[in-house]
């Protein structure tokens, strides 16, 4: 199968990892075993969380983490509306209502005076995005929304921090996944950390059809099933590779980081494009480097025209064999939430904007300065256009 020449993204793969995946083989166990414990505990050291639970997807954690928390019919949950659908699918999957606030196009992340409106009235959850790896403004959640349980979705978060600290350790509950398009990845596949014992442990049985072990009962004996529960248990085999993957986090993220540095450098003075933002106090955790496509203002009056270009532009960048997406989609305007719920654009236009103008560079470990210097040159050699 051959793909563009420069792809968007490439997960990272050595001898370490393929060894890793024969181990289960070895021993015969391939469920959820001793490698998916080796890769919490390894995963909880590289965050500084006090506990991890891993799970089948971010999807699946994320419902995990909501279920746990006793979010429910009735509640009401705070999500960006520019997000992957799967944030507003779990509050979903707990018979909750998710209520979209939008997010700041400079940031791509929840815009505080929305946030505020959202949770006039009320909330039983907020859940930040930290999107493409940018940290969320937490102090905001908590000043904005005092009361309400915090979910981070921080599908995109690894190596994302503020004043030192890992993303996913503020709220009640942070949640990652390793799909193969994030820093690290295990095919698929999630983790929670929880901040209560008591949440991890509701969520530990939740993971595995609600049981628990009965401390005393002989072992040949089943436990004890107290709870509503699912299947979303991770195999040992990606337990194993994450184990592995996580060994070299640190040193994949120095060089996304690296690159994206030189995206910054090399692309600051084209007057076109929004860049992505920087954190303030804190690290980037760069799942992605995500532009804004701006020849025009970005917002509402010129969408169709931003929407055009950055189509013409991805277009440009596809035929010299150099690979983009748009950054993710505006969950409130995607069929099933628009028609569902009666939204349109006007009720979240940063969302909007954001999901008709962004576009997704190659940005990954093995990129090579030449790579991104083709595609800085392509970029370059774009004529924008910019009548309104
Ligand atoms: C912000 C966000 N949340 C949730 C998810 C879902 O992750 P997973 O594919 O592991 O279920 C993604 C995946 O791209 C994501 O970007």
């Amino acid at each position: 199968m051959s793909g563009p020449r420069i792809p968007l993204a490439r997960p990272v793969f050595d001898d370490d990892d393929r060894a890793a995946l024969l181990a289960p083989l070895e021993t015969g166990w391939v469920v959820q075993g001793p490698h998916v414990a080796a890769f919490e505990a390894a995963f909880a050291a590289y965050t500084g969380a006090p506990r991890a639970a891993a799970c089948s997807s971010a999807t699946t954690g994320l419902h995990l983490a909501l279920a746990a928390l006793g979010v429910g019919p009735g509640d009401r949950v705070v999500v960006p509306a520019l997000t992957w659908v799967a944030t507003a699918n779990a509050v979903l999957y707990c018979g909750a209502t998710p209520v979209f606030a939008d997010v700041d196009v400079a940031t791509f992340n929840l815009a505080p005076d929305a946030l505020a409106r959202a949770a006039r009235g009320g909330v039983k959850a907020v859940m930040p995005v930290h999107l493409f790896g940018l940290p969320a403004d937490l102090d905001a959640v908590a000043a904005l929304a005092p009361g309400a349980l915090v979910v981070e979705d921080a599908a995109c978060g690894l190596d994302a921090r503020v004043g030192g600290r890992h993303v996913g350790t503020f709220g009640d509950a942070g949640v990652f996944s390793f799909h193969p398009r994030k820093a690290v990845t295990t095919g698929e596949g999630g983790m929670v950390l929880a901040a209560d014992p008591a949440v991890d442990a509701r969520l530990r049985a939740q993971r595995s059809h609600g049981g628990v072990g009965v401390p005393g009962r002989a072992p040949f004996l089943m436990g004890d099933f107290p709870h509503l529960g699912f299947n979303y248990r991770m195999t040992d085999f990606q337990g194993a590779l994450g184990v592995t993957q996580m060994a070299k986090a640190a040193r994949l993220h120095a060089r996304r980081a690296a690159l994206a540095a030189r995206y910054n450098a090399l692309l600051a003075d084209v007057d076109w494009l929004g860049l992505p933002a920087e954190p303030a106090g804190g690290v980037h955790g760069w799942q992605a480097y995500v532009c804004l496509y701006r020849p025009q203002a970005p917002d509402l009056a010129h969408v169709d025209a931003l929407h055009a270009g950055r189509n013409r532009l991805m277009a440009h960048l596809g035929a010299l064999g150099i690979e983009t997406r748009p950054g993710t989609h505006a969950v409130h305007m995607l069929d099933f939430y628009r028609e569902s719920m009666g939204l349109c654009a006007e009720d979240c236009p940063g969302a909007w904007v954001a999901d008709r103008a962004s576009f997704a560079l190659p940005l990954f470990p093995t990129l090579t300065e030449a790579e991104q210097d083709e595609v800085v040159a392509a970029i370059r050699a774009f004529e924008p256009g910019r009548a309104a």
